[in-house]
């Protein structure tokens, strides 16, 4: 709860309303009923904590794509390599266990550390929706990045 009421954080995941225990209480008993959803919870080793969540949403088991998400909710935690090891992780387990075909994502287009670390683990840029989010007083351009599984094993 103290992740999802976050201001910085809120503003990075796209997330505008507050969330309150009757809110959290909800996802998470939604969460184990909705087979189109997974999440894992993320264990720092070097701090011995539960350090963020990450997970797909949108699972499509006819078309074979989903969502993909993160979040490291322990700003302490930012930038020691974690977000790279939950992208290879989840690719990983989406297309050689889900069996996906195409994992994609939504990331503000100003979020160049997300953006980056996107880039540098697979995705492609496919597009921009204009104006998709309104956060914090302003509009907000999106990008859509995705990964497919032919090329993710062809770089492999
Ligand atoms: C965005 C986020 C997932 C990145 O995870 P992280 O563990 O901090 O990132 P890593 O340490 O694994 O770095 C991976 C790559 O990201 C990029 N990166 C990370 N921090 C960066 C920064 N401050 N500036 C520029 N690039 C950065 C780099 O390319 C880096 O690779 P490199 O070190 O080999 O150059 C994490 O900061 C986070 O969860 N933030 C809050 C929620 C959020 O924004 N989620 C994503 C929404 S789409």
């Amino acid at each position: 709860m103290e992740w999802a009421n976050d201001r910085e954080l809120n503003a990075s995941i796209l997330r505008v309303l507050p969330v309150t225990e009757y809110d959290q209480n909800q996802w998470y008993d939604n969460l184990c009923r909705d087979h189109s959803r997974i999440v894992f919870a993320v264990y720092g080793v070097d701090i011995d904590a539960h350090i963020g969540n990450c997970g797909f949403y949108h699972i499509d088991y006819l078309h074979r794509r989903a969502e993909f998400w993160t979040l490291i909710g322990d700003k302490s935690c930012w930038g020691k390599g974690y977000g790279k090891e939950i992208v290879r992780f989840m690719l990983d387990y989406g297309f050689d266990t889900l069996n996906l075909n195409r994992i994609y994502l939504n990331v503000r287009l100003d979020h160049h550390p997300a953006v980056r670390l996107y880039e540098t683990t697979g995705f492609q840029r496919e597009g921009i929706l204009k104006e998709q989010y309104y956060i914090q007083g302003k509009y907000v351009d999106v990008l859509v990045m995705a990964a497919l599984k032919k090329d993710y094993h062809a770089e492999k």
